[in-house]
């Protein structure tokens, strides 16, 4: 525990998944201290261990059945130029993998910033994110770079891929008031991805209409949240929530959540991340401890809470 941590932050989307994919705005909020990441030089091998999911791997580059993470871990060291050396490399992960907050981008720039650390490279947030995006191309495909985005900055944004570099934060004047719950159930975002993908070439009019309508509520989400219009927002999150209905990435238990915490007091709920599991985001003032209470008794872990 000695060396120093390379820290980074999972996210939430409050509006804009999937959308995000095909250049739209996506609006999301960091879920800070998420992951951590030590690392130290190690005799033998390098080795990689994520206590919290059960990860426990050496890292050899290509070997067949290796984790996610271990490609992830293999692709850091190539870039950095330290390949040929041993490492172990720690990881606390405190959110839960494949639940839609972003968690395997949060443990690329954990790591890269742990190395960093161990070796002194002084590498800017920029270089981070361009790798940390690298290895979500691995992990997910046709990546959007939200994810990374919120690893490395931590600030609520507006998003588009087309215009990542130029990003800039939202000031919130206070936190807004959110319940983060997951389904415990894994969601694979690139499966996801790919099904839309699928349905928007055999219906691309039909999609394109529903990504633009998506467009929208994320740009005046963006406002809305601003200026904690709650009332506002919490609607525009309902609605986009029936347009992740609509291109088949909820399932029945996310159905469940979102009319729970509804039923609660939410303003808004929504399936949150890529779907076919994961979580759900509810945006509650004055009502989160309703409604965490009530998804809690439904049998669904709390994965963050904050009352306004
Ligand atoms: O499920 P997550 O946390 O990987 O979020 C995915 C968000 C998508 O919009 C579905 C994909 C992307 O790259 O933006």
């Amino acid at each position: 525990q000695d060396e120093p941590a390379g820290r980074a932050c999972g996210k939430v989307i409050l509006l804009g998944e999937h959308a995000a994919v095909y250049d739209k705005h996506v609006l999301a909020v960091p879920l800070p201290e998420a992951i951590e990441a030590r690392v130290r030089p190690a005799d033998g091998r390098s080795r990689l261990r994520i206590p919290a999911w059960g990860v426990d791997e050496p890292v050899v580059p290509g070997r067949r059945g290796s984790s996610a993470a271990v490609a992830t871990v293999a692709l850091i060291m190539r870039e950095l130029h330290v390949a040929e050396r041993h490492y172990d490399i720690e990881v606390d992960a405190r959110i839960p993998a494949a639940m839609g907050l972003g968690a395997s981008a949060a443990i690329a720039v954990a790591i890269i910033r742990a190395f960093d650390l161990q070796l002194g490279f002084r590498l800017d947030n920029r270089t981070i994110d361009t790798l940390a995006f690298e290895c979500e191309k691995l992990a997910h495909g046709t990546p959007s770079g939200i994810d990374n985005n919120l690893a490395t900055y931590g600030e609520p944004v507006l998003y588009t891929r087309s215009t990542a570099s130029r990003t800039k934060p939202i000031q919130l004047s206070e936190v807004p008031p959110l319940v983060v719950a997951s389904s415990g159930k894994r969601g694979v975002t690139k499966d996801m991805v790919a099904g839309v993908a699928k349905r928007y070439a055999s219906n691309q009019t039909l999609y394109d209409t529903i990504f633009s309508e998506i467009d929208e509520l994320s740009v005046a989400g963006s406002v809305a949240l601003r200026d904690a219009d709650y009332e506002s927002l919490g609607s525009m999150m309902n609605v986009c929530h029936g347009f992740l209905n609509a291109i088949e990435v909820s399932t029945p238990e996310l159905e469940k959540m979102v009319h729970i915490a509804r039923l609660n007091g939410a303003l808004g709920a929504k399936l949150t991340g890529a779907g076919g599991g994961g979580s759900i985001v509810a945006l509650c003032p004055g009502r989160s401890h309703d409604v965490a209470a009530a998804l809690k008794k439904a049998g669904y872990a709390i994965i963050r809470f904050s009352d306004s």
